[in-house]
C-alpha cells in the first residue's frame, strides 16, 4: 500500500513539473507577441509566421545560436552582432524580460543526425 502511495506521489509530481514548463513556455511566447517582436520576427516552429518584409531572422534556432548572458545584452543594446546593435531595447518589465529570454535560448531546431552532418 504505501508503495503504491510513493508511486502515485511520483507520478504527480511528474505530472506538476511538466504543467510548470509549458506555462513558462506559454508566457515566454505571448510576452514575444505583447512586445510587438512578432511584427519583424517570425518563429515557425512555434507558429509565428513571417509578416511583411523585415529582413529580421527567424527565431526557430536561436537557442543553438546564443547563449543567454549574451542575448539578455544584446536585446538591451549593451552588445552587438556584426558591429549591429539589435534595432529596438527592450521596453517591457524585468520580469518579462527573463522569462523572455529564457525561453528564447530552449528554442533549438532538431534536425535528424544525417542532415547535421551534410552542412
Ligand atoms: C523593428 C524590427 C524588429 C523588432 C520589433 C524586433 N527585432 Fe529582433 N532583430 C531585428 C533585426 C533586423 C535583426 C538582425 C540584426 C542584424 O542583422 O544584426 C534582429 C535580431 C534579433 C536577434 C538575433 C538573431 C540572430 O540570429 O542572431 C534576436 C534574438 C532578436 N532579434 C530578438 C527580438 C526580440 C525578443 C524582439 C522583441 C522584444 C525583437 N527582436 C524585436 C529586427 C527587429
Amino acid at each position: 500500500m504505501k508503495k503504491m502511495l510513493l508511486l502515485i506521489l511520483l507520478l504527480l509530481t511528474g505530472l506538476v513539473s511538466i504543467k510548470a514548463q509549458t506555462a513558462e513556455e506559454l508566457k515566454g511566447k505571448s510576452i514575444f507577441k505583447e512586445n510587438k517582436c512578432t511584427g519583424c520576427h517570425a518563429i515557425e516552429t512555434q507558429g509565428f509566421l513571417k509578416k511583411g518584409k523585415s529582413s529580421a531572422p527567424d527565431l526557430s534556432d536561436i537557442g543553438s545560436k546564443l547563449k543567454a548572458d549574451f542575448l539578455k545584452k544584446y536585446l538591451k543594446k549593451e552588445e552587438s552582432q556584426n558591429d549591429l546593435k539589435h534595432p529596438i531595447n527592450f521596453k517591457g518589465s524585468n520580469e518579462d524580460f527573463v522569462v523572455l529570454t529564457d525561453w528564447l535560448v530552449t528554442l533549438k531546431k532538431q534536425e535528424p543526425v544525417d542532415t547535421l552532418k551534410s552542412k
